[in-house]
């Protein structure tokens, strides 16, 4: 039986580097995870560690919004949670000298932003050189900052997808780690094509953070 044309081309994606060709790495990886939102990213990493794909342990989540979906799923996978709301700091470096006290005090050696909905400025990177991870819903270096699915889609672009790199001062500019590609098809919305990015972002994510670990940067 043939699929209709449609299922073959939403299930399409191309992903690179191959999910095969990541080394594991011998020593775990201390993670610490900031968040803003709804954590299926944040939940796909503790589903790949479970699973024995990745390495790791995350040693904490950080997130800034009191409301955060992502803190019930900490709260599911027995992970401590931190709330750091950015109203609550005068300032973006204020903030991210709380979030290295936090993230020391929780003994991390590598940070991910799941969805971490602020610019993060030198103070953090600085703290951890070439060891801070941002995962973003567009083919880098199309589509920066916030709306990338809404920006793609305005685009008219044929084909979108996500982007794992490392985090440097300019938003979304960092060193491309991994990224995978999504078609966009012709009545996807926002919602149902980040549906769909949203997929291959699971994949990649616990993939380019062993990836990162293997490449040595530090
Ligand atoms: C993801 O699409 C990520 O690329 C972007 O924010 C979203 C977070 O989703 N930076 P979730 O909270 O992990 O579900």
């Amino acid at each position: 039986m043939t699929l209709p044309s449609v299922c073959n081309e939403s299930s399409a994606s191309l992903v690179s580097p191959s999910i095969s060709c990541i080394p594991t790495q011998n020593t775990p990886l201390k993670l610490g995870v900031l968040a803003s939102g709804s954590g299926s990213n944040f939940e796909a990493v503790a589903e790949a560690i479970k699973n024995g794909l990745l390495n790791a342990q995350i040693k904490v989540l950080i997130y800034n919004n009191p409301q955060a979906k992502v803190v019930e799923r900490a709260a599911s996978w027995n992970i401590p949670a931190v709330l750091l709301n950015h109203r609550d700091f005068s300032s973006r470096e204020e903030l991210d000298l709380q979030i290295i006290e936090c993230l020391q005090q929780h003994d991390v050696n590598w940070v991910i932003m799941a969805g971490w909905m602020r610019v993060v400025t030198p103070v953090l990177i600085n703290a951890f050189p070439n060891q801070i991870i941002n995962i973003h819903p567009s083919l880098l270096p199309s589509f920066k900052g916030v709306k990338a699915v809404e920006q793609a889609l305005e685009a008219g672009v044929k084909i979108t997808g996500c982007t794992v790199h490392l985090v440097c001062p300019q938003v979304d500019s960092g060193t491309i780690l991994c990224q995978a590609a999504v078609p966009i098809l012709p009545n996807d919305t926002a919602e149902t094509l980040h549906d769909r990015i949203q997929i291959q972002e699971h994949r990649i994510l616990p993939q380019a953070i062993a990836l990162a670990a293997n490449l040595n940067l530090k």
